[in-house]
């Protein structure tokens, strides 16, 4: 069997992402914005549907996790204590001759060169160019060294834009969260060891934004600080990987695309105790969707430190007083929303007539499609994650009997899940657009339920077709979508 390289697998998705309205470039109107994307009506539902799924898990199901939702931009001293202003930086070069940029690592890694340091210094802002470094656009060897660039967007708080109004994005969420624990620990009762979480938005000047939606300047975090007693750091750590791998399984993400890439001594941030890299294996290789750090006493020492503000925990049963360590879970909501189309999207040989019992096959793109079949695409996200969990269609569109049996279907399901209606087109044709869009029920109402009451369920990873009473649907569906 031939498999599509996985070059035009990404091609042929980001080409139904724009068709089918899950990812546009942003501002492209006017030529777009290297960096930015906008999310459509579909990839609106999914985004939803994963952060939903990651707040129900971290924080609704537990009694130990509250929720946050800070401001994205915070005093500048956040950004000082946390260490983001003076070492936030990715090293930059550029061609002299062409005067395209690059990251440095990443222009290494495209030539299969590796970064060195100049002798004698161990600072990354002393790194430089391997021999052999040269322009991937246009061959030159005259490349500036690297330098520091910090990736924080600046902006000016007030209508005075001078050096003391300067304030910046937030590059993550997570510095919201520390500089808010005194208070969230003082309403919510928690005690330690208790997380808080939160969703929101963050912003990186990346140098070369770069595979599609992975690597943008502005993009989604999802993000746990879960705060403990010193010297429980590494059992935590350990929990918190197991359990965000099984999340990733449960949205739909297979066991075996999902890797742990485990830092080693020499990798870890100073302050760090263990770290490991949630990956998955998308076209354009194995990349991170989450990091799960054991950052110690690192951030709230820092604020405790920059603030003046206590950060100690006083544990009531043991009369010890700590700054409580930390351990992070960290996640993109963009990459993961990215990961779930490159798992969902398959091509299969269908029957071009969608009759019940045909068994879908999966395209062999080394042989000619067998006659009598046609090529669908299809997204088969797991029923929980898709953007629309069911499509109702009346048979016919000309039949009022019909359109109002199965408009009040609809609007029943309407109320409980994000519900799609369309009556335009032969009933084959409206299956294979919603197999597009993800949508794993259709239901048809035909002239059969006006007679019984009883409709056809028909699923989209199997095609298959069953028959069942209109008072059953919303039980059989809650099955699939809510478990
Ligand atoms: N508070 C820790 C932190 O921010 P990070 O590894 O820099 O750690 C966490 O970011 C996650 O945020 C990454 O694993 C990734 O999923 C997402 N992320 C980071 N930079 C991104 C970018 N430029 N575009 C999209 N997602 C990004």
């Amino acid at each position: 069997m031939s498999e599509k390289n996985q070059g035009s697998k990404l091609e042929a998705l980001v080409s139904l992402c724009k068709r089918r309205g899950f990812i546009f470039q942003a501002s492209e109107i006017y030529g777009g914005l290297n960096g930015f994307w906008d999310y459509g009506p579909l990839g609106a539902e999914l985004k939803r549907n994963i952060k939903d799924a990651w707040w129900r898990t971290m924080v609704r199901e537990r009694d130990d996790v509250v929720g946050l939702d800070s401001a994205i931009i915070q005093h500048p001293r956040t950004w000082e204590a946390s260490g983001h202003l003076e070492g936030f930086t990715d090293p930059m070069v550029d061609c002299r001759a062409c005067k395209k940029r690059y990251r440095a690592d990443q222009l290494c890694e495209e030539l299969g060169l590796k970064l060195e340091f100049e002798t004698g210094s161990n600072a990354e802002k002393k790194l430089k160019l391997p021999d052999g470094a040269k322009c991937p656009a246009c061959g030159s060897k005259d490349i500036t060294a690297p330098r520091a660039f910090n990736l924080m967007f600046k902006t000016f708080v007030g209508p005075q834009e001078d050096t003391s109004t300067v304030a910046y994005l937030r590059p993550e969420t997570a510095q919201g969260i520390f500089a808010q624990y005194n208070n969230v620990l003082a309403c919510s009762r928690q005690k330690v060891p208790f997380g808080i979480a939160q969703i929101g938005k963050a912003f990186r000047n990346e140098i070369n934004p770069r595979n599609y939606t992975f690597r943008s300047r502005e993009f989604e975090q999802m993000e746990l600080e879960f705060f403990v007693k010193p010297g429980t750091d590494a059992e935590w750590h350990e929990y918190w990987v197991a359990e965000r791998l099984q999340w990733y399984q449960r949205i739909g993400l297979p066991e075996g695309r999902l890797h742990r890439y485990v830092y080693g001594k020499d990798e870890l941030a100073h302050y760090a105790s263990a770290c490991v890299d949630v990956l998955y294996d998308f076209p354009f290789g194995t990349q991170e969707l989450e990091g799960i750090a054991a950052r110690g006493d690192f951030d709230l020492g820092r604020h405790q430190q920059f603030s003046g503000k206590s950060m100690e925990y006083f544990d009531q049963d043991t009369k010890e007083k700590f700054v409580p360590h930390v351990v992070e879970p960290s996640a993109g909501t963009d990459r993961i929303a990215l990961a779930l189309l490159c798992e969902a999207f398959h091509e299969e040989w269908v029957p071009t007539s969608d009759v019940a019992g045909s068994q879908p096959i999966p395209v062999d793109y080394a042989q000619p499609m067998p006659p009598g079949c046609e090529t669908r695409t299809v997204l088969r996200f797991a029923p929980c994650i898709a953007p629309i969990k069911v499509a109702v269609f009346p048979l016919l569109k000309n039949k009022p009997e019909l359109v109002s049996k199965a408009r009040g279907l609809y609007d029943a399901l309407r109320k409980r899940w994000s519900a799609f209606w369309d009556v335009a087109g032969a009933i084959g044709r409206r299956y294979r657009r919603q197999d597009e869009a993800g949508t794993p029920f259709g239901i048809t109402v035909d002239f059969q339920t006006l007679a019984d009451d009883t409709v056809t369920l028909r699923a989209r990873d199997s095609m298959q077709q069953i028959r069942l009473p209109i008072a059953d649907v919303a039980a059989k569906l809650a099955e699939a979508i809510e478990t």
